[in-house]
């Protein structure tokens, strides 16, 4: 597997360094030589030194110079090598504040995973990288690889030998393949994928490299980032799980109590989402008017039930349905959305008597849908009116109770034959 992602050289810092290191000899060895070299011609006259002592002084100055030649490319290797270790070390760290960000952002379990597994690569520079950990069936399987693909035999059985080293002691596992061409070799760290326990984050070259520990403690840390991450996506995921559940509940015991109009919280939310596609909310908002007009009449539970036909009692609905869903945390944004659906455009409306852009955009439309599905259901007091009709009636209220806007997007999904 060819690597796709193009080395850095470390040139910028190299230069620069090259060429203190080229001053220092010219000023340390090159000029101090060539002085003594003019001394020697200028002072001791060659002609009265002997044949073996001019010879031996040609050879002190030629060995000093070799000398000082070799200080200097040694010393230009071994400066190299250090800025080689740290801009590796650097590129690393960077690639590790990149998962970081990109891991706590990922959407679920799988992203989690498939981000692991390319990090791994690009921290350790690898071929590849894997995550690799137990199954339902019994044993180990590639849970994300990077590349995507098969994994080739030989290869999958150095990973799974590593990352089941790292699994049992908690420890690096780090693993040669003999007799493969080419020779590769894995390592892996302690990772647990999920709740059916320990397995690795494991990443293979193709050539035969050996691993240092700065290496191996840059997947560790990798390691515990993607741990965070899948536990964090884990509590959203319970979040995510009551909110809705408790939410049902909540409609389902309203629905009981106003018999009449059951399921006229899940018909607003469903109109109410059309609406607010065709005005182009994105997804969070969306989100967040499904739920607000699946509670928006959720006061009338407060209301008493001898008084539900008692315009006065229940026009308190929807400042009661503020009052229940703000102390609860995971209810509290919706709270001023289900408090203002009955303010008209206006601005004669209750229970604040908002008017225009005041009143929040989704309350506005969650309005118009109930208006529309008072309207066009049937109650034990009033037959059904038709869709033709309804539309109409809110036609004549845009600009007065109802947000023209609003009532465009329901004209339109109307054109759409998106009412019915
Ligand atoms: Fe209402």
């Amino acid at each position: 597997v060819a690597d796709p992602r193009p080395r850095k050289s470390f040139s910028l810092l190299a230069q620069p360094l090259d060429r203190a290191a080229f001053v220092a000899y010219l000023l340390g060895a090159v000029v101090p030589l060539a002085a003594l070299a003019w001394v020697v011609a200028r002072w001791v006259r060659p002609e009265r030194l002997g044949e073996a002592a001019r010879w031996g002084l040609l050879g002190l100055l030629i060995s000093i110079a070799v000398l000082s030649l070799g200080a200097f490319l040694v010393l230009r290797q071994t400066a190299q090598a250090a800025l080689g270790r740290l801009d590796r070390d650097n590129r690393r760290l960077q690639h590790l504040l990149e998962a970081s960000g990109s891991l706590a952002a990922a959407a679920d379990d799988d992203e989690i995973l498939r981000l692991a597994a390319s990090s791994a690569a690009e921290v350790a520079e690898a071929a590849a990288g894997f995550v690799v950990g137990p199954v339902r069936r019994g044993g180990f399987d590639v849970l994300a690889a990077y590349p995507a693909g098969e994994v080739r035999a030989a290869r999958r059985a150095a990973i799974f030998a590593a990352a089941e080293s790292a699994a049992e002691t908690l420890r690096p596992g780090i693993l040669a393949e003999e007799g493969g061409d080419p020779a590769a070799l894995a390592v892996a760290v302690p990772f647990h994928p999920g709740n059916l326990g320990g397995g690795g984050l494991v990443v293979a070259h193709d050539t035969k490299r050996p691993f240092d520990d700065s290496e191996t403690q840059a997947l560790a840390t990798l390691s515990s980032l993607a741990r965070v991450a899948l536990r964090n996506a884990e509590l959203r995921e319970a979040e995510r799980n009551f909110f809705t559940h408790a939410t049902n509940l909540l409609v389902a015991t309203l629905d009981r109590y106003l018999e009449d109009r059951s399921d006229h919280s899940r018909r607003v939310a469903s109109l109410a989402n059309r609406i607010g596609r065709e005005l182009e909310l994105p997804e969070s908002r969306l989100e967040r008017l499904h739920f607000a007009a699946l509670l928006h009449d959720i006061g009338m539970l407060r209301v008493p039930r001898q008084h539900v036909t008692d315009l006065e009692e229940v026009r308190r609905h929807a400042e009661l349905g503020d009052e229940m869903l703000r102390p609860i945390r995971i209810w509290e944004d919706l709270a001023p959305l289900v408090r203002h659906h009955h303010e008209w455009f206006d601005g004669s409306g209750y229970p604040d008597r908002l008017a225009g852009e005041a009143i929040p955009l989704e309350s506005r439309i969650i309005g118009v849908a109930e208006a529309f599905d008072a309207m066009t259901s049937e109650r034990s007091y009033k037959p059904a009116v038709s869709i033709a009709l309804a539309l109409e009636r809110l036609e004549a209220g845009s600009g007065s109770q109802f947000d023209p806007a609003v009532i465009r997007a329901m004209l339109s999904l109307d054109r759409q034959n998106a009412l019915g």
